[in-house]
């Protein structure tokens, strides 16, 4: 079991794209699907559900889509890289460089976890409102950001991933999802090639907490 403490789990828990094809034991893969079954959902209806895929013609289908999604992704954001200080090109470019890794090896990663959601199921209170709707998501998403978590503590490496949710028809198909059902996120897990999770890169709490009314400092 894990002993790394939450805070700093949470602060060093990053995708993690090159990863090892060693298997995954299973108390390991257990524990890992508990700590998803804790998380919060709207009314707690749990409306989510998880497909491990391990079989490896399952996942060279999975692998050959992604690959698809992730070289059409890579081309059009690489345009925008000119325009980037150099240092900052370069940082983008080391990360499409692991997103190409993962999309080349994608099959090889132990397990591939499949997110998937009954849209019934979810309490989605902004549905009406005239913009994308997001609080249906706050129903699915905490289970996966849970088991980014659990593989932080058990030293596996991971990356949540949501390029296969345009392929969702064919990936329905591949796995037997029911009609009714949608896919969230594709988290390919497996113990990392380098150190894996590490230092993060994020906006800082002045940047995003504000004091009673937006764009108001906290002290
Ligand atoms: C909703 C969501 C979708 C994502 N989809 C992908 C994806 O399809 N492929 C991928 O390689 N990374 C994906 N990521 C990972 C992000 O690129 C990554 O979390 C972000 O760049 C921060 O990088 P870091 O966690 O290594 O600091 C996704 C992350 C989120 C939260």
């Amino acid at each position: 079991m894990g002993e790394i403490g939450l805070y700093e789990a949470m602060s060093t828990t990053r995708a993690v794209r090159r990863l090892r094809p060693d298997p995954i034991p299973d108390e390991v893969l257990r524990r890992v699907l508990e700590a998803a079954t804790w998380a919060p959902s709207g009314g707690n209806r749990q409306a989510w559900r998880v497909v491990v895929v391990r079989d490896a013609d399952t996942k060279a289908r999975l692998g050959a889509w992604y690959r698809e999604g992730w070289s059409a992704y890579r081309g059009h954001q690489e345009k925008g890289l000119e325009s980037l200080p150099a240092e900052q090109a370069e940082r983008a470019r080391r990360t499409f460089d692991a997103g190409s890794h993962l999309a080349e090896h994608f099959a090889e990663t132990p397990a591939v976890l499949v997110f998937c959601f009954d849209p019934s199921g979810l309490a989605v209170t902004d549905a009406a409102l005239d913009r994308v709707s997001v609080v249906g998501g706050g129903s699915i998403y905490p289970a996966v950001q849970n088991t980014l978590l659990a593989c932080r503590a058990e030293g596996l490496g991971c990356t949540l991933t949501t390029l296969l949710c345009t392929r969702e028809p064919e990936v329905k198909a591949l796995l037997g999802i029911p009609e009714g059902w949608g896919t969230a996120a594709f988290v390919p897990i497996g113990y990392p090639v380098g150190r894996g999770h590490g230092p993060l890169r994020r906006r800082g709490v002045e940047d995003v907490a504000f004091a009673d009314r937006w764009g108001q400092g906290l002290d």
